[in-house]
């Protein structure tokens, strides 16, 4: 496997940044059939990490995580292309960000994805809400004590 990548939006050149886009878009938009605004002006955030993992062909799986206005991170756009799926890619991107992230993370799970984030430290902090039809349910994972 090749090293992870992990980068605020300044240090992406923009053939690597076209390319993460269209792994997201590839999945988000195209194969979940969902029209939402994906570029949401997020990305360009000082505090905002891209992470990611290359294959042979460029970016197989991303996630970003973000700078929240109470100091928490959020992780979004948690996605491996479909051929790479099962391998654990989104995984070791997930287990780097606990590694290197201070305090809480919180995220919005896909519903159907709940059992795996939980089985990752993701603890449910809400009710279930739809968000651009996609049913989603808020989860949240406390900082390890030392
Ligand atoms: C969710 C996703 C990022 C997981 O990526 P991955 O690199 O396959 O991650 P893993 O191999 O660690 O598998 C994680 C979970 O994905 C699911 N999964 C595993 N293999 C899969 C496959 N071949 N196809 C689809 N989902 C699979 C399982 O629920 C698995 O949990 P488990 O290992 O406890 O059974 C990926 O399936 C994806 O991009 N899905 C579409 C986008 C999406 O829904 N993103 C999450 C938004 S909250």
């Amino acid at each position: 496997m090749t090293s992870i990548h992990d980068h605020p939006f300044r240090d992406l050149d923009p053939t690597t940044f076209h390319d993460l886009l269209r792994l997201r878009i590839d999945v988000f938009v195209v194969e979940q059939e969902c029209a939402y605004a994906e570029l949401d002006g997020r990305d360009t955030e000082p505090g905002t990490r891209h992470i990611w993992l290359d294959g042979t062909s460029g970016p197989v799986a991303y996630l970003r995580v973000l700078v929240e206005p109470d100091g928490s991170h959020r992780i979004g756009r948690v996605a491996t292309l479909a051929g790479a799926r099962g391998n654990g890619l989104a995984g070791v991107l997930l287990d780097h960000v606990h590694a290197t992230t201070p305090g809480p993370l919180v995220l919005d799970a896909q519903t159907h994805l709940v059992p795996w984030y939980a089985s990752l430290g993701y603890q449910r902090s809400g009710g279930e809400f739809l968000e651009d039809g996609i049913a989603h349910v808020p989860m949240a994972r406390e900082p390890a004590v030392d």
